[in-house]
């Protein structure tokens, strides 16, 4: 049995967990800043880490306790390098070097991807998922959307990701062009209930011959909708930058349906098209935009080959899904040294 707490600080949520065999949620402890930030509208880099410095120590306690774990259970420390902001990631690796060296436990740096992706692998209701090889993975969060081959663990090949904006960010920033506030995707979500989705004939770009996305054309033709029903914004940037006061008429719930059909499709179409041609046992989903409700039932629907989601709250940031992933990393003997900086920019 290994027993690993996890910590992840990657973005706005201080989060900790403890997690056995890289499959049981012993604890599972997520803070989140999304009250904080939702003044600025986004993420706040400098507040979001000086949040993680006055909340890591008390969520990592948190979590020990809630697991019922004493530090001599522990068997190794594991802790997100990136990607990510780099001021909230440096306050979850130092913490874990702090506990790993006062441990003398190992340390492992996971990368945050991965983590979205061994989300896949954790109980939820009392049956262990055995996800089956290889799998294609859909990770779709506010600052990646990328369609992973996975070929068994820990061995991943990135088949495309997007050119351009984010699926979540593209949701985010849609959201403040429609004055819905912040984070974008679960008030687009609402939003899109009392809206037509065919209301309005938005892009998809199909981009053929890769299994790259991209969302720019998208979110530049939503900005053009909603230009002409203020004049006060002129390019992307004005109306990203302006504090828009919308005029009432701005049919809001039916460009919220019209966007969420167009983003869901180009995830999904995608998806089911790599799927078929590597033949893969199953597919996955992973990432924060995969508590997208529609795009849930969406490629449940359009895919020939069983689809595994988590649950909500395994798809959001949290720390459990990175001691999954760390679980794989532990018993392969990839551990890391207390030297293990950052990487902001790390990919798959
Ligand atoms: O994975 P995540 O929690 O953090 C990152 O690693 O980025 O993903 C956050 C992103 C945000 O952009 C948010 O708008 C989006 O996931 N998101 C959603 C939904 N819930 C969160 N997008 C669409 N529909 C949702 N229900
Ligand atoms: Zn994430």
């Amino acid at each position: 049995m290994t027993q690993i707490l996890a910590i992840e600080t990657s973005c706005d949520e201080t989060a900790a967990a403890v997690v056995v065999d890289g499959q049981v949620i012993r604890s599972n402890v997520v803070a989140s800043q999304i009250e904080i930030h939702r003044r600025y509208g986004g993420v706040f880099p400098e507040v979001a880490s000086r949040q993680h410095i006055l909340t890591i120590g008390p969520v990592v306690q948190d979590a020990m306790a809630q697991a019922g774990a004493t530090w001599n259970d522990l068997d190794a420390v594991a802790v997100t390098y990136g990607p990510g902001l780099a001021g909230s990631l440096l306050v979850g690796v130092n913490a874990a070097k702090g506990i790993a060296l006062a441990l003398g436990r190992p340390l492992i740096g996971v990368n945050h991807l991965e983590g979205h992706l061994y989300s896949n692998w954790l109980i939820t209701d009392g049956e262990p998922p055995v996800p089956r090889f290889p799998a294609l993975c859909l990770i779709a969060s506010g600052g990646h959307t990328e369609l992973v081959l996975v070929r068994d663990h820990l061995d991943y090949a990135v088949l495309g990701r997007t050119q351009d904006d984010a699926a979540g960010e593209v949701f985010d920033k849609v959201a403040r062009l429609l004055g819905l506030g912040y984070p974008g995707g679960p008030v687009i979500e609402k939003a899109a209930e009392r809206g037509d989705p065919a209301a309005f004939d938005l892009p998809r770009a199909r981009l053929r011959g890769t299994w790259d996305f991209s969302f720019s054309g998208l979110k530049t033709a939503v900005l053009r909708i909603v230009q002409r029903y203020t004049d006060k914004v002129q390019t992307p940037a004005d109306a990203l930058e302006a504090q828009l006061p919308l005029l009432s008429s701005l049919p809001v719930a039916d460009l919220a349906a019209s966007f969420q059909r167009a983003v869901v499709d180009a995830l999904v179409e995608k998806t089911c098209q790599a799927a078929e041609h590597y033949d893969v046992a199953e597919i996955l989903l992973a990432g924060g935009v995969s508590a997208n409700r529609l795009l849930r039932h969406e490629i449940a629907l359009r895919a020939q080959r069983p689809v595994r989601i988590p649950p909500l709250w395994l798809c959001t940031d949290n720390a459990a899904m990175i001691g999954a992933a760390a679980h794989y990393h532990f018993i392969a003997g990839r551990v890391d040294s207390l030297d293990l900086d950052i990487l902001p920019n790390l990919r798959l």
